[in-house]
């Protein structure tokens, strides 16, 4: 897939208010080229540039095999640059698009300065061996090449990668590496949903610079957790997003920022939920607004209701506090953001009626409640004083950082649990399990197949895993990164 690199003429100062982004963002209507003729996020800073999505990689024949090479790069910002983390020279990365029982082999050049590694955020493929192994590190200069073996019941669904390296997950994702894995199957032939307009939406907030001073970032940051200077859409300010009343939206979104909560609403429409982390709800769920926390996906569908400009937007919220610093330190270190806008609908006439949608998308069975739990268990995210890294704060799970000699649970293979995730802080942070996908019990939301929860601050979540179908040994942590960089991580070993 390619898309015209002449950007519409767009002449004017931008100023987004509340983000920090300070200048003048400029362009002349010129054509910005990120070379090679990757369409992959080449982001240029100026709002309302027309949509585009990265490169689309597709497996053939039961296979894909990619090379992801990870270096920094200048891409694009106005008529400057700015400094950024890439895969193939590109943020986000291409989209890996596979099927169930596909082999998926994905070789990663690290062309850092540091080390690094991949994970597949979501699939249900092995965490060992040279597959979805997290404990794997790639040094710099090298490379490592994984195989997943993706089984033929994976559910169809919006998923991504990204680094892994204890204690730089956080620079390294919100300096730009992270990609979508899109699994399809023939939920996806639908005849309604293969109508629609399908993109793909990767959220990211870097911070904005001409250097690589833009990863680092103060331990009161780190403990806040970091939020960037601009909010984008593939790597996109604002992009226009071009609609017709005559045809769905259907749009896959993952939040891939280190920190920040995007609470989605698009202006004039109600949003139309037909797949969470996991996979497809077994029928739409009307909402008017979705928040995604960092490491969440979610899938909608849209029908676009009159021609028009409609914005999409991340509404205000406020994630809380570390409790250290509060809004003292120049704004950087509270969790509240303010309305942004992400993207335009621009909707334009269609010329046959508009398209209606779907009663139900995914059979019952693949959205079957989890059965009743084999056993219970409490975990505890937790911040404390004293004892941290860097003399600051102290990130838990059940009393205990990060430490990956240690395995904090085991549990029998077969078995299915009932996980009560308390939250002891004043921050929200959210929980995620690789490998075993969960259904939420408590709170009840629109239901579906998770493997990242919001666990609010001072309160908790009930969650339901069956433990089945893979045995290994991986990582449960916050993803807001700089807390698990910071020790907020566990280790589970299912055999
Ligand atoms: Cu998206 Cu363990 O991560
Ligand atoms: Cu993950
Ligand atoms: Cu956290």
């Amino acid at each position: 897939m390619s898309y015209p690199l002449s950007r519409r003429a767009f002449l004017g100062v931008i100023g987004v208010s509340g983000l920090g982004v300070s200048g003048a963002a400029l362009a002349l209507g010129a054509c910005s080229s990120n070379g090679g003729g990757s369409s992959g996020g080449s982001a240029d800073g100026v709002a309302g540039a027309a949509f585009a999505a990265p490169e689309v990689l597709r497996s053939a024949n039961g296979r894909l095999a990619v090379t992801l090479r990870a270096a920094p790069a200048q891409l694009p910002w106005g008529t400057t640059t700015r400094y950024a983390l890439t895969y193939n020279g590109s943020s986000p990365g291409p989209t890996l698009v596979v099927a169930p029982g596909d082999e998926l082999v994905i070789t990663l050049e690290n062309g850092l300065d540091e080390p690094t590694n991949l994970h597949t955020h979501g699939l249900h493929v092995s965490p060992g061996g040279d597959a979805d192994n997290v404990f794997v590190m790639v040094a710099p200069g090298k490379s490592h090449t994984y195989t997943y073996a993706i089984p033929r019941t994976h559910r169809s669904g919006t998923f991504w990668y990204h680094p892994h390296h204890h204690g730089s997950v956080a620079p390294q994702v919100s300096g730009g590496l992270a990609g979508m894995i899109v699994v399809r199957d023939a939920l996806d032939d639908l005849a309604a949903i293969a109508a629609a307009d399908e993109r793909v939406l990767v959220l990211a907030d870097p911070r904005i610079g001409r250097d690589r001073g833009v990863l680092d970032a103060s331990m009161m940051t780190r403990m806040q957790g970091r939020q960037g200077d601009a909010v984008l859409v593939n790597g996109l300010l604002q992009p226009d997003l071009g609609a017709t009343t005559d045809r769905l939206q259907h749009w896959r979104i993952v939040n891939a920022s280190a920190s920040r909560y995007h609470r989605l609403a698009l202006d004039g429409h109600p949003l139309h939920v037909l797949g969470t982390d996991g996979g497809r709800l077994a029928a739409p769920v009307e909402r008017a607004e979705v928040l995604l926390a960092p490491g969440e996906r979610v899938e909608l569908l849209i029908a676009p209701t009159a021609p028009g400009r409609h914005v999409l937007r991340a509404r205000a919220y406020d994630r809380g506090s570390s409790g250290m610093g509060g809004g003292m330190m120049g704004g950087g270190s509270n969790g509240r953001t303010s309305d942004v806008a992400l993207a335009t609908l621009v909707v334009a006439a269609g010329t046959s009626a508009g398209a209606a949608l779907p009663a139900t998308v995914a059979d019952a069975a693949t959205v079957a409640p989890v059965p009743a739990p084999t056993a219970t268990r409490t975990l505890t995210l937790a911040m404390g004083m004293g004892g941290g890294m860097g003399g600051g704060m102290s990130f838990t799970i059940d009393g205990r950082s990060f430490d990956d000699a240690r395995t904090d649970i085991r549990i029998a293979a077969g078995t299915v649990e009932e996980w009560t995730i308390r939250n002891t802080s004043g921050m929200d942070h959210p929980f995620h399990l690789h490998v075993w996908a969960f259904q939420v019990v408590e709170p009840a939301g629109v239901g579906g197949w998770k493997d990242t929860v919001s666990v609010p601050a001072n309160g908790q979540v009930r969650i339901r895993i069956p433990f089945t179908g893979l045995t290994g040994r991986t990582v449960y942590h916050c993803h807001i990164l700089d807390h698990e960089d910071l020790g907020m991580m566990g280790v589970i070993e299912v055999a």
